[in-house]
C-alpha cells in the first residue's frame, strides 16, 4: 500500500514581529516562512536542506505548534494543529517529538538519566510507577545503553550517550514523528554515524518518520526519502532522494550541491563548481518575485516580478523555478 500522508502542511506562513533600533524604536517583520505547502509521508525520512536562516528550524516548530503559525494548516488526524492551545496539543504532543543539536540543552543536569526518560513517561501516564523501571531499561536498551546508566548524571556521559539518552526520552512516549534539528551535527563523525544508524533503526522497528534538519549534505542522502531544499523563508525543490541529488532542476539546488567536493579526486578535478554570488538577502525584507534572483546565475525579467508557482516538473518532483519547463541549463 502506497504511504499515506501523516501531516498535510498547507500554506504555512510564519512571521516574526522584532523591533529593531538600539531602542527598538523600529517595528520590522521577518519572513521566517512564506506558503510552505508540503505532505510528510507515514514512514519517511523527510530532510530539509539550506543556507543557514532559511527557516528549516522554524518549519520544524511551526509544525509542532511550538511557534504559532501566523497563518496556514498543520493537518494531523483531522485536526488542524496550528489552531490549538497548548492544552488542547497536550493529547497530540505524545506523538510528535523534536530532539535538537545539544543533548545539554534538553537535559536537566540535576535530574538521572533515569528521571529524565520517566518523566514524560509519567506524564502522559503511560505506565504505573511500578513498570517505570522496567520501561526505562527497556528504553536504554532500545538506544544502545546498558541499565546501569539510568542512575547517571548526564554531566557523566560522552557526547555520543547524551544524543542517545535525549532520543530514547523522545522514544519514551511512544512518538508517531521525530523533528532532529541537527541532531548529529555537535558530533564527532564517528559518533554521528552510530547515531545516524541508530535513527534508522529505530525508524524501522517502531515505523517513526522523521523530519530531519541538517547541514551535512552527505548524510543527507544517506538517510533522506525525500529532501526538501528551502531558500529564504520558501520550498525552492523538494523529490525524492535519487531525484534531488540525481537531477537537481533549481538553480539553487544545483549551487549547493556543487558546493560538496566529491569523493573521487578524478571527478573533483574534472568539476565544473559553481559558487554562489552574495549573501542571502535579509528575510525582513526578502526581494520579491522569486527570492533567489538577485543570485541566481539565469535570472530574467520575470524572476523579480512573479513568484514562481510550486509545480509538479516530473512525477512527485516539485519546484519553484521560472525557468523549468524551458530547457534552462546552469
Ligand atoms: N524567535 C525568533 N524571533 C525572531 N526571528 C527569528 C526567531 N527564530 C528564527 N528567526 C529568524 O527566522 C529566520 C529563519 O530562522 P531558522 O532558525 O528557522 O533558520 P535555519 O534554517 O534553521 O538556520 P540554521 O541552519 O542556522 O539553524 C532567520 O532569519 C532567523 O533569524
Ligand atoms: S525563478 Fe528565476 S531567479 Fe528564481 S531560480 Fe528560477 S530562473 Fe532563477
Ligand atoms: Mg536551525
Amino acid at each position: 500500500m502506497p504511504a499515506q500522508p501523516l501531516l498535510k502542511i498547507e500554506n504555512l506562513v510564519k512571521h516574526f514581529h522584532v523591533r529593531l533600533g538600539a531602542f527598538g524604536e523600529r517595528a520590522a517583520t521577518v519572513h521566517a516562512l512564506d506558503n510552505i505547502d508540503l505532505n510528510i509521508m507515514e514512514g519517511e525520512t523527510l530532510s530539509l536542506v539550506g543556507e543557514s536562516g532559511c527557516g528549516k528550524s522554524t518549519t520544524g516548530f511551526t509544525i509542532l505548534n511550538l511557534y504559532k503559525a501566523t497563518s496556514g494548516k498543520v493537518l494531523y488526524k483531522g485536526r488542524d494543529l496550528a489552531t490549538l492551545t497548548e492544552k488542547q496539543m497536550r493529547p497530540f504532543r505524545r506523538d510528535l517529538q523534536i530532539v535538537f543539536q545539544d543533548p545539554y540543552s534538553t537535559l536537566n543536569p540535576r535530574m538521572t538519566i533515569g528521571e529524565a526518560i520517566g518523566e514524560p513517561i509519567l506524564f502522559h501516564k503511560l505506565c504505573n510507577r511500578a513498570e517505570l523501571k522496567d520501561r526505562i531499561t527497556t528504553l536504554l536498551g532500545d538506544v544502545g545503553l546498558p541499565p546501569r546508566f539510568a542512575q547517571r548524571y548526564p554531566h557523566e556521559l560522552s557526547g555520543g550517550q547524551r544524543q542517545r539518552v535525549v532520543i530514547a526520552r523522545a522514544l519514551a512516549c511512544q512518538p508517531k514523528f521525530i523533528v532532529c534539528d541537527e541532531a548529529i551535527s555537535a558530533l564527532d563523525v564517528s559518533i554521528q554515524a552510530q547515531i545516524i544508524n541508530l535513527l534508522l533503526d529505530l525508524q524501522e522497528k517502531y515505523g517513526l518518520t522523521y523530519l530531519f534538519i541538517a547541514h551535512d549534505l552527505a548524510v543527507v542522502r544517506h538517510i533522506s526519502t525525500r529532501v526538501g531544499v528551502m531558500y529564504l523563508g520558501r520550498l525552492a525543490e523538494l523529490a525524492s532522494r535519487d531525484a534531488l541529488f540525481g537531477n537537481p532542476l533549481h538553480p539553487y539546488t544545483k549551487a549547493l550541491l556543487s558546493a560538496v567536493p566529491d569523493t573521487d579526486p578524478e571527478l573533483e578535478r574534472s568539476r565544473n563548481r559553481q559558487i554562489l554570488q552574495g549573501d542571502v538577502p535579509s528575510p525582513l525584507n526578502p526581494p520579491s518575485g522569486c527570492r533567489f534572483h538577485t543570485r541566481c546565475p539565469i535570472a530574467m525579467d520575470v524572476c523579480g516580478k512573479l513568484v514562481p508557482e510550486w509545480k509538479e516538473a516530473a512525477p512527485g518532483h516539485l519546484v519553484a523555478c521560472h525557468a523549468v519547463g524551458k530547457g534552462a541549463h546552469v
